[in-house]
């Protein structure tokens, strides 16, 4: 398993590989390949991925405990990190102390992800200062869809691309051991890891970060999504859709089960 302690001096050496799981049977198959994958994120994508909901915002604290058990019994010596997710730790710092506590000690997590740059600056000093290792989260920070209203591109303009280098640089201070850039230019992805000791990991970020993340149900082709920055490495949605059919083939035409699949 991946030592926090050693990212920062393998920072530049290799790069992270981080894919979500939600799921005991996919977290299995993870494990089977642990030598090909640094990190799990259980991530807030499950709203939309497992729960069939438009927005991470309908994600709960209870979902991601739930969901990080089971993960961890798949991928017992896979680094599993846990989103936190919406008002789980924005009301007050000891919520957040107290919630990130419970995906730690409760679900089982190393370490846990929240969204957001200087103004979860204290948030993020707490639960560190608590024991609990937080990985940042900046660019497209879909928790706050709601006030932005489109998940662009984030950081385009000089402004925007300039408050989040510089959140980025507060996050580290604060504590973070690493951080993850959704939806930003390839240049400001690249300035920022050139800037941080820390690993960065992207989505959407271009090549020139310290890791990737993608989500699994997406990255197998389980779904229709088409955002510019997947690749699809599967075509799982359409091996399933295959399989239903010949199953139900089978069953209409007396074929399953055969003598030897009865007893
Ligand atoms: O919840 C999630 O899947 C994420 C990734 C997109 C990084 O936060």
């Amino acid at each position: 398993m991946i030592k926090i302690s050693d990212l920062r001096k393998d920072k530049k050496k290799n790069k992270l590989v981080m894919l979500t799981c939600y799921d005991f049977t996919f977290a299995s198959l993870f494990e089977k390949e642990k030598e090909n994958i640094d990190m799990i994120l259980v991530g807030d994508s499950l709203a939309n991925v497992i729960k069939g909901e438009d927005s991470t915002v309908k994600t709960t604290l209870e979902d991601i405990i739930y969901h990080t058990k089971a993960v961890r019994k798949g991928a017992p010596s896979i680094f599993t990190v846990a989103d936190m997710p919406f008002m789980s730790y924005q009301i007050s710092v000891e919520e957040a102390v107290r919630n990130a506590g419970r995906l730690i000690s409760e679900a089982g997590a190393n370490a846990v992800k929240l969204e957001g740059g200087r103004d979860f600056s204290e948030h993020v000093k707490a639960i560190t200062r608590a024991g609990i290792p937080v990985m940042g989260h900046l660019g497209l920070t879909h928790q706050w869809i709601n006030v932005f209203g489109s998940y662009n591109v984030r950081g385009k303009s000089s402004d925007e691309s300039d408050k989040i280098r510089e959140d980025a640089k507060i996050l580290q201070e604060c504590g973070a051991f690493s951080i993850v850039l959704e939806c930003v230019p390839e240049k400001l992805a690249s300035n920022i890891s050139q800037d941080l000791e820390i690993p960065t990991i992207g989505i959407g970020a271009g090549k020139e970060v310290d890791g990737q993340v993608l989500v699994l149900q997406d990255m197998l082709g389980m779904n229709d999504n088409k955002f510019k920055f997947l690749r699809k490495y599967s075509q799982i949605g359409e091996i399933t859709r295959n399989a239903i059919k010949e199953y139900s083939k089978d069953v209409k035409e007396k074929s399953f089960p055969s003598k030897k699949e009865s007893f």
